[in-house]
């Protein structure tokens, strides 16, 4: 990321004095839609990121500046002073949360920019929030612990942009760590970092560039499918609190009470729980071939039971598959976006040109390919 751009622009719009925040996206080898229902999670921050400039103002406005929308807000920090701008409700939001926590940031000027690629499953909004969460924390000396850094990030998203995400992406935002990834257990919040250099391999993240229009409330239905066969759980094993630590004896026993939509959704969660246990083990072990069995098992769920695949993610793992790569699958909330895939060193020029030259001829372009580089989370750097 340049940064010279952002400087140079605050020096234009707001004078000399700034300080340099920056968040990452993230991946997520495996453990997808389980956040929500306190399972696991194993993500990692990436090498791209949101990066602001900011500096007090003396008053109790925020003046924000894109420089990837080109576009200009003013807000004051009340309830009903929220923005129309989408892009500047996430920082409206990020303000309002740390209010209602009870402490009182002062206004602040901004210019940022980002490169981490829109809608592609990379978390671009939880590098948002968690970039001003940060900087206003350290700007303002607050004393805010991190994991309420992260989720003042996700009331974010529920209060201020309509997603009822779970805690994944905004915790690797603030808490990434070059070289490894994060074992989050969503139930606890206790987590683990593992060393993440997997020998011989390269994790690659294709990029369908495909972004769907309802995801949003998609996933808002995926959440309350889950917690209605929790709910249904639950009414007959009080100790179950998530839907995570059921069963799928359990599942079996509410079947006939719940759609069998429902029913699907809760099956493809009670599976991934055990997947992501098993890459882990596999992964101490060095054993890639499971890390990978269990990625493929991983898609096949979220296409046929969660649903939340499409034809363009559908094509991507199929190729992998023909390629002999070792495990692929969609990555994030899905309807769009990328692949993660974890492919042999020998493999990855052949399944890249293959995978380009089969998506154009079939969908009319080509994916992007992002090589993963997994760094630290959230900081300031000047
Ligand atoms: C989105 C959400 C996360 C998580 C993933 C799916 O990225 O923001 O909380 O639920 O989808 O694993």
């Amino acid at each position: 990321m340049d940064l010279k751009v952002i400087k140079d622009k605050f020096v234009t719009l707001f004078g000399e004095n700034y300080r340099i925040y920056t968040s990452p996206g993230r991946v997520n080898l495996i453990g997808e839609h389980t956040d929500y229902n306190g399972g696991y999670v194993f993500p990692g921050a990436i090498d791209k990121g949101i990066y602001a400039a900011i500096q007090p103002n003396g008053t109790n406005s925020v003046r924000a500046y894109s420089i990837d929308y080109q576009s200009y807000v003013e807000f004051e920090m009340r309830e009903d002073d929220r923005p129309e701008e989408p892009w500047a409700r996430y920082i409206f939001g990020v303000v309002r949360e740390i209010q209602k926590r009870g402490f009182e940031p002062k206004g602040f000027d901004t210019v940022f920019a980002g490169d981490v690629p829109l809608g592609a499953g990379m978390s671009s909004s939880a590098a948002l929030e968690s970039t001003f969460a940060f900087a206003l924390n350290d700007m303002y000396d607050l004393g805010i612990d991190k994991f309420e850094l992260a989720r003042i990030g996700q009331s974010t998203e529920h209060h201020y942009c309509g997603v009822m995400c779970g805690i994944m992406d905004q915790f690797a935002s603030i808490f990434g760590k070059k070289g490894h990834l994060m074992r989050l257990n969503c139930a606890t919040m206790e987590f683990e970092y593992f060393p993440f250099d997997p020998k011989g391999y390269k994790v690659v993240l294709l990029d369908t560039v495909v972004k769907h229009e309802l995801a949003s409330s998609a996933y808002n239905k995926r959440r309350a499918s889950c917690e209605n066969a929790c709910n249904h759980i639950k009414h007959k094993h009080n100790e179950i609190n998530y839907l995570s630590d059921a069963s799928y004896n359990l599942l079996e026993e509410i079947k006939d009470e719940i759609s069998e939509e429902d029913f699907m959704r809760a099956k493809y969660v009670i599976g991934e729980k055990q997947r992501v246990l098993d890459v882990c083990e596999a992964l101490e072990k060095g054993d890639y071939e499971t890390v990978g069995d269990r990625m493929y098992g991983t898609h096949y769920g979220m296409s046929k039971e969660y649903e939340v695949s499409c034809d363009e993610l559908d094509f991507l793992n199929d190729i992998a598959k023909e390629c002999g790569v070792t495990g692929s699958r969609v990555m994030g909330g899905g309807f769009g976006g990328c692949t993660i895939n974890l492919v042999k060193e020998e493999l990855y020029d052949k399944f890249i040109e293959t995978a380009k030259d089969k998506f154009n001829k079939r969908f009319g372009h080509e994916p992007k390919v992002y090589d993963v580089v997994i760094s630290d989370g959230a900081r300031r750097i000047s």
